[in-house]
C-alpha cells in the first residue's frame, strides 16, 4: 500500500485544480492512492514525490497529462440518469420547439450540448428522448455535441457498447430498448440511427474560449460542477451563458444550484434553469 504525505498531495491537488478546475478536498487523499498506485507500480516507483518528479521530467509530458485526468476524473453515470429532465424535454421543451419551428423556417434545428457526457449515457439518453417524441409528433430535427475531458471514457462513449445488465431501470422498463442491438457477452449496442446524432469531442471546460460554432438550445452540465472550484464554476455558467441561445436551458446536477448565479439564470424547476435578458 501506497502512502502519500501532505506536500505531495498538496503539489497534486494544486496541479488538478490548475488543469481541471477540480478542487479536490484532504479527504480525497485515499483516493488519489488507490487511483494512482498502478500507475506507480507501472513505473516502477514508490513514492509519489518520484511520480511529481516524473511529471516534471518525463519526455511526454502531454500524453503524461492526460493519463492523470484521465486517472483523477470521477465517471459515474447511467441512461436516464435523473429522469425529470427527460420528462421536462418531452412535456415541455420539445412541445415549445415545435411551436417555435412553425413560426421560423421548417430547416430550423435543435442544438444540444452535454458538456461532461462521460461514457456516453447522458448523450444518448437526449437522442432516445427526442426520437422517441418524434415518433408521435412531426419532427424535430436536432443535433447533439458530447463532450469530456477524460478520453478513455469519451472512447466508450463513441463505441457505444455497453453491458446490458447496467442499462438500468428506465431502459428495461420503457421503450427505449428498440434503440440497442444485441452484440455478444451480454453487450448491447446503441443503434447508428441514434449514433449518428452525436459528435463526440474532447473538451476541457477549464479552457478560457470553448471551440462551439453555434449557441446552444439546451446545455446538459450534470454532476461535474459538484467537484470544481467557486472560480472554474464562475468560469463555466459564464461560459454557457455564452453559448446558450436566449430562448434556451441549462440542466445541472442534483446536488447543484445556481443560487449565487441569479444575475444570469432564472430557476424554472428543481436542476433545471433559463437565462436571465
Ligand atoms: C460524474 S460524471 C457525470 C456524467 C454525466 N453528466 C451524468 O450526470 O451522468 C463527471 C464527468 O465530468 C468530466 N469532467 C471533469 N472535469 C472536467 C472538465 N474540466 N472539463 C470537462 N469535463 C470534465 C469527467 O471526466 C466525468 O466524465
Amino acid at each position: 500500500m501506497y502512502q502519500i504525505t501532505d506536500p505531495e498531495f498538496n503539489t497534486l491537488k494544486e496541479l488538478v485544480l490548475k488543469i481541471l478546475g477540480i478542487r479536490l478536498s484532504d479527504s480525497k487523499k485515499v483516493l488519489v492512492i488507490s487511483r494512482f498506485s498502478s500507475k506507480l507500480r507501472e513505473l516502477g516507483i514508490n513514492t509519489f514525490q518520484e511520480y511529481i518528479s516524473y511529471l516534471k521530467e518525463c519526455a511526454e509530458p502531454a500524453r503524461e497529462m492526460e493519463d492523470l485526468i484521465n486517472r483523477i476524473t470521477t465517471n459515474e453515470t447511467s441512461f436516464f440518469r435523473e429522469f425529470k429532465h427527460f420528462e421536462y424535454m418531452t412535456n415541455v421543451l420539445l412541445p415549445q420547439m415545435q411551436n417555435e419551428k412553425k413560426n421560423l423556417s421548417d430547416t430550423k434545428e435543435m442544438r444540444i450540448w452535454s458538456s461532461a457526457c462521460s461514457s456516453g449515457e447522458e448523450p444518448y439518453s437526449i437522442a432516445m428522448t427526442i426520437n422517441e417524441y418524434n415518433e408521435n409528433n412531426p419532427s424535430i430535427k436536432y443535433k447533439i455535441l458530447a463532450t469530456d475531458v477524460n478520453t478513455e471514457v469519451l472512447e466508450e462513449a463513441y463505441r457505444g457498447i455497453y453491458d446490458e445488465k447496467n442499462l438500468g431501470k428506465h431502459v428495461h422498463a420503457n421503450k427505449y430498448y428498440k434503440y440497442f442491438d444485441r452484440v455478444s457477452g451480454g453487450k448491447i449496442k446503441v443503434k447508428d440511427s441514434i449514433k449518428n446524432k452525436i459528435s463526440f469531442r474532447r473538451l476541457n471546460l477549464m479552457e478560457k474560449r470553448y471551440p462551439l460554432k453555434e449557441p446552444m438550445d439546451l446545455i446538459f452540465c450534470r454532476n461535474v460542477m459538484i467537484y470544481f472550484s467557486e472560480e472554474m464554476k464562475s468560469h463555466v455558467l459564464k461560459m454557457f451563458y455564452e453559448y446558450l441561445k436566449d430562448t434556451g436551458t441549462l440542466f445541472v446536477g442534483h446536488s447543484e444550484n445556481l443560487f449565487m448565479y441569479k444575475d444570469l439564470y432564472q430557476f424554472r424547476q428543481n436542476t433545471i434553469y433559463s437565462k436571465v435578458l
